[in-house]
């Protein structure tokens, strides 16, 4: 298996506030990794740092390449999607221009448009809504097209912050099925941060638990979800 991202003592700073300590993970070519934690843990900090979007040391590498000091823009380009916390979609524009701005850096146009129809079959309610505005989406159909925009980039990896946040549980169940789908028909990776740790750990492959800025435990989801003592003390389920 390959290595796509390889993060290494990464330590991240907010001023004088250090949020991470230290931490190290990968992630494998084609896998569905989720990074669990509780509020606070610093799931929010490891994304932000992936994309220097926050000051950090240690060493990000993805691809076989690292990231070092390559600017937000550059790491998008290099195949990096991210789906902030509170998703981030143009609440003013409509669900359509939402897509065709997710693929702003893209020219091939008869792509896109295909793309958008791709994203369309995974998401048929985006298709019924695709000319209203984002804001009045609910919130569930707000981070669906938080998620597609984000794929309309045709990203490698895309790393997701708390997509079940807010959502009932049916809709984060609906949205996580669609997400394992995107995982395995598009060959998208992607790394989750969840504080939902029972339903991720139902999607993930693979899992890391982080604990004030540090990885304390790894495994296979299936590992840590059957771990009665993970559970308990890390997990709180
Ligand atoms: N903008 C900020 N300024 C100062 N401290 C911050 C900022 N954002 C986060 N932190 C701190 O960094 C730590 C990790 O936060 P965060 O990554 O948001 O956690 P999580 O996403 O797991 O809830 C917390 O102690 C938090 O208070
Ligand atoms: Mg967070």
């Amino acid at each position: 298996m390959t290595t796509l991202l390889n993060v290494k003592d990464l330590r991240a700073y907010y001023g004088q506030v250090q949020a991470l300590h230290g931490l190290t993970f990968s992630l494998n070519e084609g896998s569905l990794t989720t990074l669990l934690g509780a509020n606070g843990a610093g799931k929010t900090t490891t994304l932000r740092a992936i994309c220097n979007m926050v000051r950090s040391t240690g060493a990000i590498e993805f691809d076989g390449q690292p990231l070092g000091s390559r600017s937000t823009e550059n790491i998008v380009r290099l195949g990096i999607a991210h789906v902030p916390q509170g998703r981030g979609t143009f609440t003013a524009m409509t669900v359509e221009e939402n897509l065709q701005l997710g693929a702003i850096t893209r020219t091939d146009k008869a792509g896109i448009v295909a793309d958008i129809e791709r994203m369309y079959a995974y998401f048929p309610v985006l298709k019924q809504r695709y000319s209203q505005q984002a804001g009045t989406l609910s919130g569930g159909e707000q981070q669906m097209l938080a998620v597609a925009r984000a794929l309309m980039l045709r990203p490698r990896l895309m790393l997701l912050d708390e997509p079940s946040f807010g959502l009932a549980p049916l809709v984060v169940r609906d949205l996580f099925k669609i997400l394992g789908k995107i995982n395995r028909e598009e060959k998208v990776s992607i790394l989750v941060v969840e504080q939902n740790a029972q339903l991720a750990l139902e999607l993930a492959d693979h899992a890391y638990v982080i604990e004030t800025g540090r990885i304390v435990m790894s495994g296979s989801a299936k590992e840590i979800a059957s771990n009665e003592d993970v559970r308990k003390s890390y997990l709180g389920y």
